[in-house]
């Protein structure tokens, strides 16, 4: 039987421990200790040709002894210098961290102009007791129009540039019912008024499509927020009182308001609603085109035929309804000369908010 020479043994071992040794994370001391345990540890591959020593002739385990002794001690002098080497390498990228430098700042987020405008009207609002709602933006033509006594062929449907929805001829329902994208927030005051009894006192904010040319005061997606209160005994002065605690809350506490006719089919007396211009104090300035006055919304007392519609007792309920753009509001505020601005998604105009 021939013994392999502890010689072989030992150089193979070497080998392999070294190459071990090359890509072993010394910077992980459970690695380590495997590699240790492995190739240097008391039941290891170095101490099981320690111990084949015994049975050499005297002459060869002396020399097989040496160079196993030498070997261990090799090892250990090479896990060594790799520790010292990772180190380095770990404080000379330490060293490559200047942490004089000042921080990237980080980019905080926030709400989009019109949003905060919104919440800020929907909590003026709510403080006096409306109730915040929310509707379809793909609505019937029954409820942005029909119920609002604005019947199909009706003229006063031009007022309201409409985008229409293609619906095939199948899907169409029996009474030729059609679908929109509301161009108001208006079609809530039926859907509203349709599941409840008075006393409704709501506030509806939204977003509305129109058909239109672009320029700088018309988009074609913009926001509105709609207001509807019906009960017994509700009058113009109502209307008067919420619309003038609402204006001076949002646009300060010395404003005046100025109600002028107007007509909108589903309200009679229909207004609009003026507040004296904040930027001059109603003497006449850019804001207000040296008129004195800035129009912010229109208003009125719902038309009977209107609570009729939805099955109200018109003897007995009246009610006052508005509605008002945001993005106007907002540009008035701030002094934005362009609504587009608002849906383009320029960082540059959204960051100011
Ligand atoms: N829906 C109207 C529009 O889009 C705004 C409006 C006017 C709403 C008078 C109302 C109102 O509720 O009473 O032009």
């Amino acid at each position: 039987m021939t013994e392999p020479l502890p010689t072989t043994d030992l150089k193979q071992l070497s080998e392999d421990a070294l190459s071990a040794l090359q890509v072993l994370d010394t910077s992980d001391p459970g690695a380590v200790e495997k590699w240790r345990v492995e190739f240097l540890g008391r039941n290891g591959r170095l101490t099981t040709v320690l111990r084949g020593l015994g049975a050499l002739p005297a002459e060869q385990r002396r020399e097989a002894g040496a160079a196993a002794n030498s070997l261990k001690e090799q090892l250990e002098q090479r896990l060594e210098e790799k520790r010292t080497q990772t180190l380095a390498a770990q404080a000379a990228r330490a060293e490559s961290l200047d942490i004089s430098l000042p921080g990237r700042r980080m980019r905080r987020g926030r709400l989009h102009p019109s949003t905060q405008i919104i919440r800020e009207i929907c909590s003026a609002f709510n403080e006096m007791g409306f109730q915040t709602v929310e509707g379809p933006e793909v609505e019937w033509e029954r409820y942005n129009f029909d119920l609002l006594n604005i019947p199909r062929d009706h003229p006063a449907r031009d007022k309201w540039d409409t985008i229409w929805i293609e619906q095939p001829e199948s899907r169409r329902p029996p009474d030729g019912q059609r679908i929109l994208l509301r161009t108001h927030t208006s079609p809530m005051q039926g859907r509203v008024m349709e599941r409840q009894q008075p006393p409704v006192r709501v506030i509806v904010p939204g977003k509305c499509y129109r058909f239109e040319a672009t320029d700088a005061t018309h988009e074609w997606q913009f926001h509105q927020v709609e207001g509807l209160v019906v009960d017994e005994g509700v009058t113009f002065a109502d209307l008067k009182g919420t619309l003038y605690e609402f204006a001076r809350r949002i646009f300060g506490a010395n404003r005046r308001v100025r109600f002028r006719c107007d007509f909108f089919p589903f309200v009679e007396p229909g207004v609009d609603m003026s507040i004296d211009c904040f930027g001059c104090d109603g003497k006449g300035c850019r804001i207000c085109k040296n008129s004195g006055w800035i129009e912010i919304m229109g208003a009125g007392m719902v038309h009977p035929k209107v609570l009729a519609a939805v099955g109200y007792d018109t003897a007995r309920y009246t009610g006052f309804a508005f509605g008002m753009g945001p993005e106007r509001i907002a540009m008035l505020r701030y002094g934005i000369e362009d609504i587009r601005h608002f849906f383009s998604n320029d960082l540059r105009f959204l960051s100011q908010f």
